[in-house]
């Protein structure tokens, strides 16, 4: 055995084949368990899929690249939970494809930012940072307020996000249009929408222009809502119908 072992160690190719054979085997054995899901990420009450405009919203935040400058991970260490709140559980981004918990902090961490400050102030604060926070180097972002979002293809959306393991319905792919428009629109009845999504939905006219839905409507949704799904108050980490 010890003598075969001599071929590997003398013949540079044989053992780059072997390396990576143990390797691969290593690597599989650590990684396959991780794509039963089900079973890696714990169940929290409150988690729910994104509606269709904060949908919309984390798109317009992926296209700006908000996340090489904002990351959305509160890591369970006491200076990030003084400042953030609690830390971020893995069922909070159960939903997130692609995750957006980020590498960089030039800004502050945004997984919590949801209900932290008014509309008003995000509407602010994207025309022009600098206006509300003077020392801020943060990017002006202020055609969102002027674009008309386009959702037309927003059912398509929803249907891809249900394709990779979303639990959205049929019924919510069949009205993701009205209920984009109903969340924009504070006047709008909303006992659908509240059906399918839960009635914790926030519905507003986030950016102040009741005329039409602006980009800057679906982001502002998709920061209001960051972090706001599990109330913290009730949760408990070891509360064994969290560790079902
Ligand atoms: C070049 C880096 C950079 C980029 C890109 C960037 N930000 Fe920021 N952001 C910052 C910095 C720095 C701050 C802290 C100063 C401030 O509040 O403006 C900040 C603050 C924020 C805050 C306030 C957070 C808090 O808790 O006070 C929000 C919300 C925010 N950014 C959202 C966004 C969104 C949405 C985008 C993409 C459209 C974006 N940022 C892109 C650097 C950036």
């Amino acid at each position: 055995m010890l003598k075969k072992h001599g071929i590997l160690e003398r013949n540079s190719l044989p053992l780059v084949i072997a390396i990576l054979l143990v390797v691969s085997i290593g690597g599989i054995i650590e990684i396959s368990p991780l794509f039963y899901l089900e079973s890696t990420i714990e169940k929290v009450e409150g988690v729910r899929p994104y509606t269709p405009l904060e949908l919309e919203g984390r798109d317009i935040y992926i296209r700006e690249g908000c996340y090489v400058c904002h990351s959305q991970m509160i890591r369970p260490l006491r200076d990030e939970v003084e400042r953030y709140g609690h830390y971020s559980l893995a069922a909070e981004s159960m939903y997130d494809h692609p995750f957006q918990w980020g590498s960089k902090r030039t800004g502050p961490d945004l997984a919590r930012v949801g209900g932290k400050y008014s509309d008003a102030w995000h509407k602010d604060h994207l025309i022009d940072p600098r206006s509300v926070v003077p020392e801020s180097v943060m990017p002006p972002y202020a055609f969102l307020a002027e674009k008309e979002l386009n959702y037309r293809d927003v059912a398509e959306k929803i249907r891809t996000m249900n394709k990779v393991g979303v639990p959205y319905t049929q019924e919510m792919i069949d009205n993701a249009k009205e209920d984009l428009e109903t969340q924009a629109d504070p006047f709008a009845s909303s006992t659908k929408m509240r059906a399918r999504y839960g009635e914790k939905i926030v519905q507003r006219d986030f950016d102040g222009d009741p005329e039409r839905v602006t980009e800057m409507d679906a982001l502002v949704a998709y920061l209001q809502m960051l972090g706001t799904l599990v109330d913290f108050r009730t949760y408990k980490a070891e509360d064994p119908e969290n560790l079902r």
